[in-house]
């Protein structure tokens, strides 16, 4: 199994995850219902977030969390969306980068998640 180690499979990576997210009966109405979002939009601004956060280059300058606190959703929101995350890497990568990118997942999925009320932090919990 390869690596995760060039914006093309980066790229790879992104597709693969929104398309398990738009079959996801789950999340799919938040994407599709809820936010309305412009795939054609949103994916590159997705593979400029990967790219930094798997191969630390520039190009994302966004905030993202706002956009997330507005949403509709519960803890197992985001406990969906880091295991169809992890899945996703398994299923077509290995390797150090394959890690940076799970380990930013689901740091990123807990902050967000603890931010916004859906984690009690002294409890200790993991999403
Ligand atoms: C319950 C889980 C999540 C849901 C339902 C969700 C949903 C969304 C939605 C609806 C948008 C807005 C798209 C648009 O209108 O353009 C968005 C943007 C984004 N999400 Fe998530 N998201 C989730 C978790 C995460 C996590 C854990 C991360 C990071 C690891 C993340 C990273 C981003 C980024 C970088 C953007 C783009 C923000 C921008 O426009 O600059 N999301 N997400």
């Amino acid at each position: 199994m390869p690596d995760i180690t060039t914006e093309a499979d980066v790229r790879v990576l992104v597709d693969t995850f929104y398309n398990k997210v738009r079959e996801d009966t789950l999340l799919d109405p938040i994407f599709s219902d809820v936010a309305k979002v412009d795939w054609e939009h949103h994916l590159p601004k997705m593979y400029a977030f990967w790219n930094g956060m798997i191969l630390g280059k520039a190009g994302y300058n966004g905030r993202p969390f706002p956009l997330h606190a507005v949403l509709p959703v519960g803890k197992e929101y985001f406990e969906r969306w880091l295991e169809l995350f992890k899945e996703t890497v398994k299923e077509n990568f290995e390797g150090e980068g394959a890690d940076r990118a799970n380990n930013a997942a689901a740091s990123i999925a807990h902050t967000f998640a603890t931010r916004m009320g859906l984690i009690d932090p002294m409890a200790s919990q993991m999403l």
